[in-house]
């Protein structure tokens, strides 16, 4: 039986350097020699694609390599579960976590690897007046709950600071990579950002996410009017950069047509559906004949009989001859190959252009059956507004002072629209006032979807003479757990009264919206370390017997043995009592957790019954890790060795031979 102590890799968030190597093994296994990687092997391997590292393009500044490491730092801490501050405990599947969203992100690792579809964040812009977390490249967990401890405010990055921006570089680049190993190959992830640090986003993301997955920087027009106290120019807009894990694999939704865009779709067909003309001829970059030589091909049009046709020849009597042609009268060439052109030739038309007096070929293009249009760079929507934030926030019945700046939901709603599909996982790991999480619920009642939200936040104390002290929030998080009550009740009410009015019951969608959430916070681990100094050697001994910390309790224990296995946190927990013992199954058996004292082989016999039962019967021969089952017994939790051998055998003999203790 394997004793489980905090340097196990089980008991350890994800090995991201094990990983990483398992993949280079897996594409060249002859790099990888005794573990090691030969870099010259490998540079051979790549040939001339590899270049120094002064002629390397990059982005750089102080501190960055030990950013990049301590990306790669396992976590020591784990979430504890707060039952008591959480909405609807047994049954929800959106999380809140407090706690430092690096030492999070580490701990999600296994548990949410490639789940996530969609993550928005909002993170501190760097306006010199805002906070930036410092992290403590030796003990970031020390470090944590040090300054959680601390019921005041965590001081500003001021830009007279020698390192403003690698400050800055140094808290994102970490989280940004971590956040990345979360999205599913489809995923994508939204990030307001404004001129500040927006350049230094921009590169910092083409490295991590590669430039290849940049999708677009959306200029979000949140206040129209323009901001006032601008010398210049009065910045009307702050920007969200958007980035997808895997391009090919990114799938972009659209909005509905809202009624400007419909107003463009102003002519109508012989069958009286309304569509707008488009040109057919391409415009922008490489629209020369010479640059993309098959678009360009001719349209034949016989006025008088009305044929109309593409053809790769110019030489058609008695009929007028069309090609792309530039304004400068450069030939161009079209948006559609000639195939396509061909097999859609009823969506396209000829026609006289009388400014430019040449003949052009337009597509039409239809509104009918469109559920949805390609958003543009530019969101001028009213929703998107800032005042609509803190209107949300009001109505919610807070202080206008309690929060600075809330987004509006319209934001992370329409984000929601272009990239999830309706069950999918949302994340913020810079929640704030979670905005996202009340975005995320409001969604879910609008088009009956179940997304499930994670916010992570600091609990950052608020300043002691603020409104928000006054009003009774110690932290950040405490404001952003009340605010998802109050807006989950919200939109509870709302929908009670829409379908009283439709004359309806409401019971089904109560049941259906999940507006309720579990709370973690971030600690440290519930094992013991060894310290191994001499002048504690006394406590060592105490604590390499009593390995789990005295103040945790048995559901501290089983939510840090699901993170350390890698099953969300989420997944339902049964609870048993075998012969006087308690014990926790989850997973359909996939984990058997049995914390209790004085375990004797009847435990263990019960515990293979209990399996037998829980297991699918029909095994899937490709999923049988997930019908695996692992059984967890406290070290200390057997009278004897005795008892400890015959259980592992029992175990055993009934086909479950992952055993651990911790
Ligand atoms: C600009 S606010 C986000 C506001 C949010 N979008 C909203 O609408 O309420 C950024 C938040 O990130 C939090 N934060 C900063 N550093 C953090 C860290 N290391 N871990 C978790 N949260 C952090 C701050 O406390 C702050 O509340």
């Amino acid at each position: 039986m394997e004793k489980i102590t905090l340097d196990h890799p089980d008991s350890q968030s994800a090995d991201l350097v094990a990983q990483h190597i398992e993949q280079l093994s897996q594409l060249f296994p002859e790099v990888i020699n005794e573990g090691k990687v030969d870099f010259e092997a490998l540079q051979d391997l790549l040939g001339n694609y590899t270049d120094t590292p002064e002629e390397r393009f990059q982005l750089n500044w102080a501190g960055k390599a030990q950013a990049r490491c301590e990306a790669q730092k396992r976590s020591t801490g784990t979430l504890r579960p707060c039952p008591e501050e959480s909405v609807d405990w047994n049954t929800t599947e959106n999380l809140y976590i407090e706690g430092d969203n690096l030492e999070v992100l580490k701990l999600l690792q296994k548990s949410y690897y490639k789940k996530v579809k969609m993550i928005y964040i909002d993170p501190p812009y760097n306006t010199g007046k805002d906070f930036v977390y410092k992290d403590n490249y030796i003990d970031n967990m020390t470090n944590y709950l040090e300054i959680s401890g601390q019921d005041r405010s965590l001081g500003t990055n001021t830009e007279s600071d020698g390192r403003y921006h690698s400050n800055w570089l140094n808290m994102m680049y970490p989280r940004l990579k971590l956040a990345r190993n979360l999205l599913t190959d489809d995923g994508v992830i939204f990030i307001s950002i404004d001129e500040n640090e927006f350049a230094n986003l921009k590169k910092v993301c083409n490295e991590i996410f590669g430039e290849e997955n940049f999708i677009a920087s959306i200029a979000n027009i949140n206040n129209p009017k323009g901001r006032s106290d601008d010398k210049y120019i009065a910045t009307a807009h702050e920007y969200i950069s958007l980035y997808a894990k895997e391009i090919n694999s990114f799938q972009m939704g659209g909005f509905v047509p809202t009624d400007e865009i419909i107003k463009r779709y102003n002519k109508v067909d012989t069958n009286g559906k309304k569509f707008r003309e488009i040109d057919l001829r391409k415009t922008g970059e490489n629209d020369l004949r010479e640059d993309r030589p098959n678009l360009f091909y001719y349209f034949v049009y016989n006025e008088q009989s009305g044929d109309f046709y593409p053809s790769k020849e110019d030489i058609t009597d008695n009929c007028i001859i069309i090609k792309p042609q530039r304004e400068d009268q450069k030939e161009g060439n079209w948006r559609w190959g000639f195939e396509t052109s061909e097999k859609e030739i009823h969506n396209l038309f000829p026609k006289y252009m009388p400014n430019r007096k040449v003949w052009g070929v337009f597509e039409k293009d239809y509104l009918e059956g469109r559920g949805a249009v390609k958003p543009t760079s530019a969101w001028t929507f009213k929703d998107v507004n800032s005042e609509r934030g803190t209107e949300q926030f009001i109505d919610l019945g807070f202080e206008k002072t309690v929060f600075a700046k809330p987004k509006p939901i319209g934001t992370v709603i329409r984000a929601s629209i272009l990239s999830t599909k309706i069950s999918d996982i949302i994340l913020d790991f810079f929640s704030g006032s979670a905005t996202t999480a009340h975005a995320v619920m409001q969604l879910n009642s609008e088009d009956g979807g179940n997304r499930k939200f994670i916010m992570v936040q600091l609990p950052e104390a608020t300043p002691e003479d603020s409104e928000a002290r006054k009003a009774g929030y110690k932290t950040i998080a405490e404001i952003g757990k009340e605010r998802i009550r109050r807006a989950g009740n919200k939109i509870i009410e709302e929908l009670k009264a829409k379908k009283a009015k439709e004359g309806a019951l409401f019971t089904e969608e109560h049941k259906i919206l999940d507006i309720g959430f579990k709370v973690f916070k971030l600690d440290s681990s519930n094992i013991n370390t060894w310290d191994s100094s001499p002048s504690n050697l006394e406590g060592a001994l105490y604590n390499s017997v009593q390995n789990i910390k005295s103040d945790r309790t048995e559901h501290d224990l089983l939510y840090e043995i699901l993170l350390k296995y890698g099953i969300d946190l989420v997944q339902p927990i049964n609870e048993h009592t075998l012969v006087g013992k308690k014990v926790y199954e989850m997973g359909a058996g996939a984990l058997i957790v049995c914390m209790a004292d004085n375990i004797k082989p009847e435990t263990a016999e019960a515990i293979a019954q209990l399996w037998k039962k829980v297991k699918p019967t029909a095994i899937d021969e490709s999923s049988k890790a997930a019908i695996n089952c692992r059984v967890v017994f406290k070290d200390n939790g057997f009278d004897d060795n005795n008892d400890k051998t015959n259980i592992f055998q029992i175990l055993k003999q009934h086909g479950i031979d992952n055993v651990v203790t911790i």
